[in-house]
This record gives structure tokens, C-alpha cells and sequence, in this order.
């Protein structure tokens, strides 16, 4: 196996002192791999702001031991792309000289033609000239992007670039994110969205007060949990004869619908179909819903995330 590129060992961090202490972090242990894209995925409050900031050499950790590309974070900078809050945007400067002045604070020059190549990657090249400001959430989101990978970094890491983009927006900045991986770049994202996480993630953290309760791929950490699919069928037969079925582990009636937890719907499914017609009846509706990273959460937390 290779070295991790984040190798965060037993770190723990807060806030204030004294009787107004906060704790944020609670010995985090986490490796990212090179070439990752992993997910923090955790509730607002969980630590996960907290952990980036650790990880750029912003906050100093009170606990624990961690590196960025095999260094101390403060010695990382090269190694980082790191995204800026959109009021980081200077209203006076355009796309272009934005670009060129946050590339500048890395030491780099950037050519009119590196330039180009940037802002047509990030789906800006009709926004060269125009300010931050009289750009939409999504394009702003973009050139937010568009600078964090100014300086070529082996590493970008993004704190919830999707929280305040529509749909559309949102698509567009995970396709834009999923060609920095491609480049083999490693991404770490923050979120509190499973879908985000389900749509990009290879591997996510779930973190909750600041604690890490899970890490792994969001099926391996379902499949961990040992959560059962639940089929909902409009149909009325003996609770006792469906118990029986094939792994079916239970069985109850909410309104007019049959719901199973089944640990293999394939087993279960034709099973069922088999058992209604030999009771002469009809299924009229039915639905399956494989378990989630929400019911994951909720198993691990013992509460919903949103
Ligand atoms: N500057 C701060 N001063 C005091 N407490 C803070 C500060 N920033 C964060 N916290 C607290 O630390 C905990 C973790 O916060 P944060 O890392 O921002 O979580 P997240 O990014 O997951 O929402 C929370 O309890 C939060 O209230
Ligand atoms: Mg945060």
C-alpha cells in the first residue's frame, strides 16, 4: 500500500479555554490515499471545518499527530489547493486577475494561455472580464475552484462548495471535481449531503461531534451495519406466512401496505410474488429502497442527519 497523502493520527482540537472551552475534535484517526476524492460527512457542528483547518496549518490541534503529503501542514502549502469562501472573491479584480493574483501568493506565474486553459476548464471563458460580483452562485463557485487549482496542488480540499448552489449549479461543480480527480489529484470535500457524498465519494468519514463513527465506501459502510432493503407492497396476506419468506428478517403493515426488511430482495421478491398468486391475490403497487448512508447515520448517531 502506499504512503497515505493525509495521515491524521489521534487529533484532537477546540476552541477557547478555561470554563468556555469547546471541544471540536476527539482523537480523529483518518488516512486519505492518494488520488481519493473522500467525504466528511457529518451534521453542522460535527468537526469537520475544524479538521480542515487543522489540516492547512490555520488551527493548531491540542492532540495527535498530522501530515499533508508526508510534512507538517505548515510546510504543505505547495502540496494544497484550497478553495475560498466566496467573499474571498475582491470585488475590484475580474476572473483573469483573480486568477493571476491568488497563483501569484503560491509563487506561481500564470501564462495568458495557462490562463485560458483555466477558465474554459471551469466553464468561465465567457467570464474573463467580469467581476466576482456579476457572476452567479454556480460561476462563482467555479472560479472558486478555478483558483484553488491555480498552483497545479497534488491536493485540493473544499469545505461544503455545494451548500448554497441549485441543482443544476451543484451538478456542474461535481462534474468539475470529478476531472480534477481524473487529473489524479486528491480531493477532500466536506458536506453534509449523502447524496453529495453517494453521487462523489469513493471513500467518506462519517463525523459527529466530533468524533469519526465510520470510514469506508458508503455501500461497505452500509453493507458494515448490516441494514436491510425495505420493500412496501399494497397487498393484504398472513404477516405469519410472509415472516417465512426468504430473508425476510421482519414484517409489519403501515396503512394499506405490506413493508418487509429483507437482507436479499432477489430471494425475497419472487418469493413473495409466488406466495400471492397462490393466495389468488394481486400485488397492485410495490417498491424497494435499498439502505442509505441516511439510514446508516441514523443507525450510527441515532439520529437523521438532516
Ligand atoms: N471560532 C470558534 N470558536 C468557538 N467555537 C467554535 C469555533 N469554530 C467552531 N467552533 C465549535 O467547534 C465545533 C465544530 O465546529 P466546525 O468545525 O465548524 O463544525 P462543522 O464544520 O462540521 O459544522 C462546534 O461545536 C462549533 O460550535
Ligand atoms: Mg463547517
Amino acid at each position: 500500500m502506499t504512503a497515505p497523502i493525509l495521515d491524521i493520527e489521534a487529533v484532537s482540537a477546540g476552541y477557547g479555554s478555561g470554563s468556555r472551552q469547546v471541544t471540536a475534535l476527539r482523537e480523529v484517526s483518518l488516512q486519505v490515499q492518494p488520488g481519493e476524492i473522500f467525504g466528511l460527512l457529518g451534521p453542522n457542528g460535527a468537526g469537520k471545518t475544524t479538521l480542515l483547518a487543522c489540516l492547512q496549518g490555520l488551527h493548531t490541534p491540542t492532540g495527535g499527530r498530522l501530515t499533508v503529503a508526508g510534512r507538517p501542514p505548515r510546510e504543505a502549502k505547495g502540496a494544497l489547493g484550497v478553495q475560498l469562501q466566496k467573499t474571498a472573491l475582491l470585488d475590484d479584480l475580474s476572473a483573469t486577475e483573480l486568477l493571476e493574483v491568488y497563483a501569484a501568493l503560491y509563487d506561481v506565474r500564470l501564462t495568458g494561455e495557462q490562463i485560458d486553459t483555466l477558465l474554459e476548464r471551469f466553464g468561465l471563458s465567457e467570464q474573463r472580464n467580469k467581476f466576482a460580483r456579476q457572476m452567479s452562485g454556480g460561476q462563482q463557485q467555479r472560479l472558486a475552484l478555478a483558483i484553488a487549482v491555480a498552483n497545479d496542488p497534488q491536493i485540493v480540499m473544499l469545505d461544503e462548495p455545494t451548500a448554497a448552489l441549485d441543482p443544476h449549479a451543484r451538478r456542474d461543480v461535481w462534474d468539475v471535481l470529478r476531472g480534477l480527480h481524473e487529473d489524479g489529484r486528491t480531493i477532500l470535500i466536506t458536506t453534509h449531503s449523502m447524496e453529495e457524498a453517494e453521487a462523489l465519494c469513493g471513500r467518506v468519514a462519517i463525523i459527529d461531534q466530533g468524533q469519526i463513527m465510520a470510514v469506508g465506501s458508503p455501500a461497505t459502510i452500509v453493507a458494515g451495519l448490516g441494514l436491510h432493503a425495505t420493500l412496501k407492497a399494497a397487498i393484504d396476506l398472513p404477516l405469519e406466512t410472509v415472516r417465512g419468506l426468504p430473508a425476510v428478517t421482519s414484517v409489519r403493515y403501515t396503512g394499506q401496505h405490506l413493508e418487509i426488511q429483507s437482507s436479499s430482495p432477489q430471494s425475497t421478491l419472487p418469493a413473495l410474488h409466488a406466495l400471492a398468486t397462490q393466495q389468488g391475490k394481486v400485488i397492485t403497487e410495490i417498491s424497494l429502497r435499498q439502505p442509505s448512508l441516511e439510514d446508516a447515520f441514523l443507525a450510527l448517531t441515532g439520529r437523521s442527519l438532516n
